[in-house]
């Protein structure tokens, strides 16, 4: 069977976008913009255009210089709304709206005072204005994740009818574990009739962590579409993270799917993205993070300098990433000591190498790390000890 295509949703200029100091201006939303497109994503969702002038202004200008891309406007369940991201799209080539309500008990009674049957109306009203507008359009449904099954998958089929394309089905809380998400994202396959006339999305928030790990068991369970950000960046905990899921299908060739994301470009994107939001990358994140190519234990080390597989299974080539790293600190082995030697152009003997590691871990055990220029020291010190030995001996 051949393997079935998973669109990828970038929202980091949108729900990304939304992280406290990480603001953009027009021009570098254009950029990011444009280097998601080379990225390979699918839609880019360029912002909130009601939100402000500003975000009004980027998406228009996003939608005149996408050209492949599918570029998409969010709005709440407003008339205004979806008008304003109607206009912000009109030069798009593929324009998408993005509508949608809260669904779950809480955010119809505590949010919107509501009942359930007058949210299902909002529902297909907004699908339906923006329709207006462009025939794709995209329904989600805030915080999903609690919503009742039984609820969501009349609102699901009833909004499918009115015209939507892409059904969003979002944890907006992230409270969702992968098994619970997976099943919800099921029983909408197995019990709304008109499914088949949709695209399932996953829009899963990291508020326990499992952002990356729901996305793909709701694809698994049926979905086709991940909605998610360069570095994981979102509200509070982030969103989906777009480097980690597109490399799990990437690397999971028995998962039978595919992205158009170009990995080799998956670092550079994460450094462009980290300096113009202003916003670093921790060093252990999966696939962009500083150590994610870095072996620092001897155990590891002397496995990786044997054969890189014992203790990687994605090539950094593949995700543009410098060269793996063998790091030397206190719990570096023999191997990785000798290693590093040899790369600085230094041969020593195994013999000197067991002479050698002592004075190592003397160093190692003052520093947090031991560089090169400590090691050039300690070469230097031992070659003129042994000169001065052998010297002796002579
Ligand atoms: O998290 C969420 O529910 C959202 C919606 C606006 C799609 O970001
Ligand atoms: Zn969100």
């Amino acid at each position: 069977m051949s393997a079935s295509q998973v669109f990828i949703f970038d929202t980091t200029l949108r729900d990304g976008e939304q992280v406290p100091g990480c603001k953009l201006n027009t021009g570098e939303k254009v950029e990011l913009a444009l280097k998601l497109e080379e990225l390979g994503v699918d839609i880019i969702e360029a912002g909130f255009p009601i939100s402000s002038p500003g975000d009004f202004e980027s998406v228009e200008q996003i939608a005149k210089v996408i050209k492949n891309a599918v570029v998409c406007g969010l709005s709440r369940a407003v008339q205004k709304d979806i008008e304003v991201a109607g206009q912000a799209l009109k030069y798009a080539k593929r324009p998408r709206i993005h509508t949608g309500i809260g669904t779950s008990d809480s955010h119809i009674v505590s949010k919107f005072n509501s009942n359930r049957e007058d949210i299902l109306a909002r529902a297909i009203q907004c699908v339906k204005w923006a329709r207006n507008y462009t025939d794709n359009v995209e329904f989600y449904a805030e915080d999903a994740g609690r919503t009742d099954n039984d609820y969501l998958a009349r609102v699901i089929e009833a909004v499918i009818k009115a015209g939507a394309t892409t059904v969003n089905i979002p944890d907006t809380t992230g409270y969702c574990l992968p098994y619970q998400y997976a099943e919800k994202i099921a029983y909408l396959v197995n019990n709304v009739p008109n499914i088949d006339k949709a695209i399932i999305s996953c829009h899963c928030h990291n508020d326990l962590g499992v952002a990356t790990a729901n996305s793909i068991a709701g694809v698994i369970a049926g979905a086709r579409q991940i909605e998610c950000t360069i570095n994981g960046l979102g509200e509070r905990a982030g969103n989906t993270s777009l480097e980690e899921v597109s490399m799990i299908i990437k690397q999971h060739k028995d998962l039978n799917f595919y992205t158009n994301i170009q990995s080799k470009l998956l670092n550079p994107m994460s450094r462009l993205v980290a300096e113009t939001m202003r916003m670093p990358v921790q060093p252990n994140k999966a696939i962009v993070g500083g150590n994610a190519f870095s072996h620092s234990s001897g155990i590891h080390q002397d496995g990786f300098l044997k054969d890189a597989g014992t203790y990687e299974t994605i090539n950094p080539e593949d995700v543009g990433a410098e060269e793996s790293k063998i790091i030397l600190t206190a719990r570096s082995g023999r191997s990785a000591l000798a290693h590093r030697f040899q790369k600085l152009g230094f041969t020593f003997t195994r013999n000197d190498i067991d002479v050698l590691y002592q004075d190592f871990l003397k160093v190692a055990d003052e520093k947090k790390e031991v560089k090169e220029e400590d090691l050039n020291l300690l070469a230097h010190h031992y070659k003129e000890y042994n000169k001065g030995i052998s010297e002796m001996v002579l």
